[in-house]
């Protein structure tokens, strides 16, 4: 089993540089599915409310051998439940789904700003976190003027903000403004889901210089930007393949040529996006 370095954030949080995605793993093939994933070597678990998948990924926890407090158990808030009384009953909701007595990580799914209602999720988050219905709390799609306002309310500073990060979409300004805030950076789709990623040239290419296939390599330029990925994988030998990464050490030129496919623009901008 492949064993996976430490990232250190807020308050000494220390997390695993690589995590699942467990979108549209469901039921009973959802729980087999984290299970593979959690004996394969992953500790990071990245669920949400929407997924409808909660309860299965809680339950793969639960009935794994691995300790419990080895285990990051992630979900994430929906834009319906932004408002202060109702974020509290969503994250006591989510627990209740996961059948476990706590939760480790809780984001907020999006800023939804149309609504105007994350900060008082986020004073929501901050105050199940002081009464121990969560470990961690973080953020997802937030802009540097999203996290600058809830931390200027609340003085407390998310964990992690998650986005979308692959050669698309490197987001360099945005995971600079999430550093200099003192926040690490997740990154969703890193396999560019729905887009031609895996077949680009340049990544078949330099992939196949390193030995490894597309994936391994998006993974690992990922890594080496200090960005956490959560490739989904619904396959056992696909999660282990993505797990195998560390190793992997791209050349200056070999980033500079991924920096290349940047496409401005790629994926759905946060100001407008509803995610509810
Ligand atoms: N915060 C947000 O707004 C947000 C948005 C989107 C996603 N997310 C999170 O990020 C996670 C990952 O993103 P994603 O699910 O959109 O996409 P992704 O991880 O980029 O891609 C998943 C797809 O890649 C395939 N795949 C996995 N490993 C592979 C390999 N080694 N070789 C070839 N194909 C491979 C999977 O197929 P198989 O399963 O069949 O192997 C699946 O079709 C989600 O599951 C979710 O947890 C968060």
């Amino acid at each position: 089993m492949s064993s996976i370095p430490l990232l250190t954030g807020q308050d000494g949080a220390r997390l695993p540089a690589i995590g699942l995605g467990t979108y549209d793993l469901r039921g009973a093939a959802g729980v087999a599915a984290t299970a593979s994933a959690i004996d394969a070597g992953y500790r990071l678990l990245d669920t949400a409310f929407n997924y409808d998948n909660e309860g299965a990924v809680g339950r793969a926890v639960a009935e794994s051998s691995v300790p419990r407090e080895s285990l990051i158990y992630s979900t994430k808030l929906p834009g319906r439940y932004h408002r202060h009384d109702l974020a509290r009953h969503a994250i006591e909701e989510s627990l209740f789904r996961s059948g476990l007595d706590r939760l480790d990580l809780v984001l907020i799914h999006w800023p939804n700003p149309r609504l105007g209602l994350y900060a008082e999720a986020w004073k929501a988050l901050v105050e199940a976190r002081e009464d121990g219905l969560v470990s961690m709390i973080g953020v997802s799609n937030f802009l540097p003027e999203h996290l600058d306002r809830i931390i200027g309310d609340t003085g407390v500073t998310p964990v992690l903000n998650q986005i979308l990060v692959h050669p698309y979409a490197p987001q360099d300004a945005w995971r600079a403004a999430n550093a200099e805030r003192g926040v690490l950076t997740e990154g969703y789709s890193p396999l560019g889901k729905d887009t031609d990623l895996v077949r680009e040239p340049a990544v078949t290419r330099i992939a196949a210089a390193h030995e490894v296939s597309a994936a391994q390599l998006l993974l690992a330029w990922s890594v080496s930007l200090g960005v956490i990925p959560l490739p989904k994988s619904a396959t056992p030998a696909r999660q282990a393949e993505n797990l195998d990464v560390f190793d992997i050490e791209l050349t200056d030129d070999e980033l500079g040529e991924l920096a290349g496919l940047a496409r401005p623009g790629e994926g759905a901008d946060p100001m407008t996006h509803e995610e509810l």
